[in-house]
């Protein structure tokens, strides 16, 4: 039953990944805005640019359009909806300096976004890329004159994963359009990534998007729901005050910073 249910899903995905270089660029061309009522850093700036310089959707920007782009993706004010419905955090770093982000992203119900149509596509979008962004900042803080860091450290925490998540044909057009889109971007700034509570819905997804995602396939690593072993993984990997208790990490666990 489960199989004959995915297989629509598994041919779109084939369809729209066959398609790589066709994909219309959400946000490739962003809407522009100079205005800079938040005062940001040259260096965060720079830092911006060194990672979109190599991406092959902004290949072309010029350090003024990273600014730009910059300016607008933070001055942007997000729905008071999606900070409910789409939370993360920045848990603290690792023994290299690199940032831990968590999101719970098995409870984000998505389709139920884009159902509203694009405009909420849009700013899911710009969500997005508000989150990249706050999170080139906490990587650009542990920077000193003699060590660079570029990479993060993810906990993506599936559980509640459902299929009618991959199965809204809408949805799942959205997501892969973005992948396309900015699929480099993991490649640059992704170190390491657990993912925990994965079910079999999470199996099918990433065993259909692997192609898309190259080679940071290979720094993510997948456990199921058996708690003791994920949190074993995630204490050899990272320091207590990282993690979160119900993670299994330190009881005095205090996030750096908690967004939605
Ligand atoms: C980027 O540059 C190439 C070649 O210079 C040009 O063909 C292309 O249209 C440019 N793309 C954008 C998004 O400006
Ligand atoms: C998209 O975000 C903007 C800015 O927060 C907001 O004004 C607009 O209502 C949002 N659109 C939808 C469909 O939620």
């Amino acid at each position: 039953m489960v199989l004959v249910s995915i297989f629509p899903l598994l041919i779109i995905l084939h369809l729209v990944l066959g398609q790589r270089d066709n994909s219309d660029n959400i946000l490739a061309n962003p809407q522009i805005s100079t205005s800079d009522n938040e005062k940001l850093s040259m260096e965060l700036y720079a830092k911006a640019h060194s990672y979109l310089s190599l991406s092959r959707a902004f290949k072309n920007y010029t350090l003024e359009d990273t600014i730009s782009l910059v300016n607008q993706v933070s001055s942007w004010k997000a729905p008071q909806e999606l900070q409910e419905k789409f939370p993360y955090y920045h848990a603290g770093y690792d023994e290299y300096d690199r940032p831990v982000w968590i999101a719970e992203v098995g409870k984000f119900d998505i389709p139920r976004q884009i159902r509203k149509g694009p405009e909420m596509a849009n700013n899911i979008t710009q969500y997005l890329f508000q989150a990249v962004l706050r999170i080139g900042e906490s990587v650009l803080a542990k920077d000193t004159p003699t060590k660079e860091v570029r990479e993060i450290f993810g906990i993506l925490d599936w559980e509640g994963f459902e299929f009618a998540q991959i199965l809204h044909i809408p949805t799942v057009r959205f997501a892969l359009n973005l992948l396309q889109t900015y699929y480099d971007f993991l490649d640059l700034g992704l170190g390491h990534a657990v993912m925990i509570n994965t079910n079999h819905v999470t199996k099918v997804l990433f065993e259909t998007i692997q192609p898309a995602l190259g080679e940071s396939f290979r720094k993510i690593e997948f456990f199921k729901s058996d708690k003791a072993e994920w949190m074993a993984a995630l204490q050899k990997l990272l320091p207590s005050n990282a993690i979160p208790p119900w993670y299994g990490g330190s009881s005095d666990f205090k996030p750096v910073q908690v967004f939605g």
